[in-house]
């Protein structure tokens, strides 16, 4: 049987690497504009950063995290990371980057794990880019990074995106709303699917977030959270609020939205496009102020961020053409040799251009001149050195431009030169 890739992980091609090329520069350049550093973490991590972290009833630690017990002798768990919130939040912790500043902003790149059912948008190794801006309680680092999610995609040029915006207060405001949402919800049980059931007791909030049409009637019609937030909550919500409009970052609320992950507090949002399929959102964040207790620090943390999903922008921006006009790189020079001994000194010189930083390429495969001449046209080089006998002799070679077919005689000192200012 033939090799392939694991259902629901893919091989980015060289074909399609400048897609991820571009959304990366742009993706760093936008975030280093707010000020943000790149941090790196490891690929896996302690099974218990996640189970606490992320919280034992959401679907993630549930049911979609790839754990391994590396050596059957001993009781050691590891995690594939499957979000890049909680690693970031170690990381801080255990480097005590508390002490270098008084707030911490950091980005990413990564890839991650979660064992879900594969389907277009949503696979089970994936890529985001996000960032955590940790040591903020104020609702100014909420507004900026939605603020800077929502420049990435200006950037990108991503449009037709709607921002949904929640407030899930603080925890006294959620274990309320627990149980008010469990009062409403009793004399429904019955129509509630299996799921929900199963949430009723552990987390009924994540009831709300159920697309079973059949439930929409029930859940439309449940109390919402904004009427049980605080007074502080909902200054806090208000004040994101009123930066947004000064920023012109157009959003809705919806009281229904309320994140798979457990460490949200006050402020959660997601960005959802149109031009997705069932896996509509593109990305997603919020406030996470108890994270950090939940990790065992005793010092207040308060802290807020958000991720994208890589391969769902990729999706969107396809179908948006939005890479019309990425153009492929290509050689500036190609090599061309007419005998064993130009061969020689074709691989010479292209070395010698690539150490003066010139795109350069020759031929490995020993092929006829009729066939690298081919080649150079395949591969769109600007220019084609042509090397014989005769101008081994001479020391002159034919520079041939392969747009306009013009074809001069330089010494290759002289090329270097011509190409250098090209360049
Ligand atoms: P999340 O909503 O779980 O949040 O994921 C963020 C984004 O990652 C999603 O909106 C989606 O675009 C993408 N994504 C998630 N799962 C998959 C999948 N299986 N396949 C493809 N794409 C996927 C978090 O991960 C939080 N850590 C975000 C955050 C950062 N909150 C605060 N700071």
């Amino acid at each position: 049987m033939k090799l392939q890739t694991v259902k629901g992980t893919k091989d980015i091609l060289p074909s399609e690497i400048q897609k991820w090329h571009y959304i990366e520069r742009t993706v760093r350049r936008v975030f280093e504009r707010f000020g943000y550093e790149e941090i790196r973490t490891p690929v896996f991590e302690e099974t218990s950063l996640f189970l606490r972290g992320i919280g034992e009833t959401t679907d993630i630690v549930g049911k979609e995290m790839y754990t391994f017990q590396p050596d059957a002798a001993s009781s050691e768990s590891l995690t594939l990371r499957p979000e890049m919130t909680a690693s970031v939040m170690r990381a801080y912790l255990q480097h005590g980057l508390r002490a270098s500043a008084p707030i911490t902003k950091v980005y990413y790149i990564s890839e991650l794990f979660r064992k879900e059912r594969p389907q277009a948008g949503r696979q089970r190794q994936f890529w985001q880019f996000g960032c955590e801006c940790i040591g903020s309680a104020a609702p100014e680092a909420d507004a900026e990074v939605i603020a800077l999610m929502s420049m990435i995609y200006r950037t990108l040029g991503v449009q037709n995106t709607v921002l949904r915006l929640n407030s899930l207060g603080n925890l006294e405001t959620r274990k309320r709303y627990r149980d008010a949402l469990r009062e409403y919800l009793r004399p429904n049980y019955e129509k509630l699917d299996a799921i929900s059931k199963e949430r009723f007791e552990k987390n009924p909030l994540r009831i709300l977030d159920s697309k079973n049409p059949d439930l929409a009637d029930v859940i439309a019609a449940a109390p919402r959270i904004i009427d049980y937030l605080d007074t502080e909550s909902k200054a806090h919500f208000e004040t994101v609020q009123t930066y947004l409009k000064q920023f012109g970052i157009d959003y809705v609320i919806d009281f229904k939205l309320v994140r798979g992950l457990d460490y949200y507090s006050q402020t959660a949002f997601e960005l959802q496009s149109a031009d997705l399929g069932a896996q509509d959102a593109l990305g997603g964040g919020g406030r996470y102020d108890g994270l950090a207790a939940t990790l065992g620090e005793d010092k207040e943390t308060p802290a807020v961020g958000f991720a994208s999903g890589i391969e769902r922008l990729i999706i969107v921006m396809e179908k948006l053409r939005l890479f019309d006009m990425l153009e492929k790189k290509v050689p500036m020079v190609m090599f061309i040799s007419q005998s064993d001994a130009a061969r020689e000194w074709t691989m010479t010189a292209a070395m010698q251009c690539r150490q003066a930083g010139i795109d350069a390429d020759v031929d490995l495969l020993r092929r006829s001149f009729k066939a690298q001449m081919k080649e150079s046209n395949r591969v769109g080089a600007h220019y084609a050195v042509i090397a014989g006998e005769n101008e081994l002799q001479s020391g002159k070679f034919q520079l041939k431009n392969l747009a306009t077919s013009v074809q001069e005689e330089l010494t290759f000192n002289e090329i270097l030169e011509k190409l250098k200012i090209e360049k």
